[in-house]
């Protein structure tokens, strides 16, 4: 159980088969089950097909004016993108603590690849695992879903300055060397939107896989988490950013805090589904409106991550009904006032020398730059770090990035410059955002990295 911190502190049959290999049953049995959950399995690959949500009209709208103007011709994809659910591709983060191996393997049969330098994971992590009793694999809940999308055309040049990853990969996605200190942390991303199945929650069980839109895992490499730093992850449910944390390094402490008690719950599943209880005295769930914590822990952490409560675009295009869409863009006016107060409240929290990184999940400036440029000027002791050489270049294979607007102070027009075909790693940039393009589906996911001069 995780302690709780109140105040401080192709759908082929080899999937099919694949699937139904990790039953613990045996005999005729597991036969029958098997054949009905392959039967159920084929019944949800249908239905996937058919269940695609229309669009709110409202927030399409809204997104059309606010985005045609913000991101040029880069929307035009973006949007096709949004609307289009069943061209949308997941990653595949593996869960080093499992005690099954051989997810990689089939990954790779299936034509996954790995996004980021593998490492073998140690048995001593393994062995924790083994601490969990029955940490086997359980049956996938969901099935495999298996989409297809026309190739998109090459990219078209917008007006804010950007880069698009056609760009950057022919000039030096060969030569660059992938260098993360993360290497502990591993995801398997597909060309094709194809769905690996979910894995249902169950109590004492570790889960192998969190399936994820790959671009989350930039603020978690943005954070540069090593072993021993104290953590806090301010915005923490459902959880996803933190069990990625805990793949790529051992913190001392790593405070998961969420004020919603329902989501704080999902919280606490997911983290009990992903680490062995070995872990829990090093990863708590606390429960605090994030804006205090500048306050009450002030200076007292290495690293913060901000994954900030946003318009998360994908799903309020996607509102269920009018009403709610109209409700969500009311939210959305007021979000960056909120985005701002946590984002201060993290500077405070962290100790000099220490970062934070902001992240959301939606395109809006107004959510991402205008809360950065706010903070920065209210407190002139940190400094905007460049992500360039060390997530964009390495990364620009699979993610199409803009590179936000140079700081006022620093370049007083920068919104009229295209970066391309004069790329510069000085630029000093506000964050990077990444833009949802045909055939690479991930994002939108801003990440801005902040840190407290020492
Ligand atoms: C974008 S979600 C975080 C996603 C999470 N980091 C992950 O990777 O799974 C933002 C979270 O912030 C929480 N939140 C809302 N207001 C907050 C506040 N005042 N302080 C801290 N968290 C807050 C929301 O309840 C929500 O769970």
């Amino acid at each position: 159980m995780w302690k709780k911190m109140s105040v401080k502190h192709k759908t082929t049959a080899k999937y099919l088969r694949w699937l139904s290999s990790f039953s613990c049953r045996s005999g005729s049995d597991a036969a029958l089950r098997q054949d009905k959950q392959t039967g159920s399995l084929k019944n949800k690959i249908r239905k996937t097909g058919k269940s695609k949500r229309l669009p709110c009209p409202a927030v399409l709208e809204h997104f059309d004016r606010q985005y045609s103007e913000e991101l040029g011709d880069l929307w035009a994809p973006a949007r096709a993108v949004l609307l289009d659910q069943a061209s949308w591709q997941y990653g595949v983060m593996l869960n080093r603590f499992s005690s099954v191996t051989n997810i990689t393997q089939i990954l790779l049969s299936q034509g996954f690849s790995s996004l980021l330098p593998q490492t073998d994971v140690s048995g001593e992590l393994r062995n924790d695992a083994s601490t969990v009793p029955n940490s086997t694999h359980q049956k996938g809940k969901d099935t495999l879903s298996p989409h297809f999308f026309p190739k998109c055309p090459p990219e078209a040049i917008g007006l804010l300055p950007y880069i698009t990853s056609h760009a950057i990969s022919q000039a030096h996605q060969s030569e660059l060397p992938l260098n993360f200190p993360h290497s502990s942390l591993q995801c398997y991303i597909h060309p094709d939107p194809l769905r690996f199945p979910s894995q249902a929650h169950r109590p004492g069980q570790l889960k192998q896989y969190y399936l994820l839109n790959a671009a989350s895992l930039l603020p978690v490499l943005a954070l540069q988490v090593r072993d021993g730093d104290k953590v806090l992850d301010l915005c923490s449910a459902p959880g996803g950013k933190a069990v990625a944390i805990m793949q790529s390094a051992t913190p001392a402490l790593l405070c998961c805090n969420e004020p919603d008690p329902h989501r704080r719950d999902w919280l606490s599943k997911t983290l009990e589904s992903f680490l062995p209880p070995s872990l829990s005295s090093r990863v708590m769930v606390s429960a605090q409106d994030g804006r205090s914590v500048g306050q009450s822990e002030a200076g007292f952490y290495d690293k913060i991550l901000v994954d900030a409560p946003c318009s998360n675009d994908r799903s309020w295009l996607h509102s269920s009904y009018r009403h709610q869409g109209q409700q969500r863009l009311e939210d959305r006016a007021r979000l960056p006032v909120l985005q701002t107060q946590l984002l201060k409240s993290a500077i405070s929290a962290v100790r000099p020398g220490g970062v934070v990184v902001y992240s959301t999940c939606t395109l809006s400036s107004l959510e991402n730059c205008a809360v950065v440029e706010a903070v920065l000027n209210d407190f002139p002791d940190t400094e905007v770090e460049n992500l360039w050489e060390e997530i964009v270049l390495p990364l620009s294979k699979y993610f199409t990035f803009i590179a936000l607007p140079v700081h006022k102070q620093i370049d007083p027009k920068p919104s009229l410059r295209p970066l391309i075909g004069s790329v510069s790693s000085s630029y000093h940039r506000l964050g990077i955002l990444v833009v949802p393009h045909p055939g690479k589906t991930w994002g939108p996911m801003f990440l801005s990295r902040i840190r407290k001069k020492g």
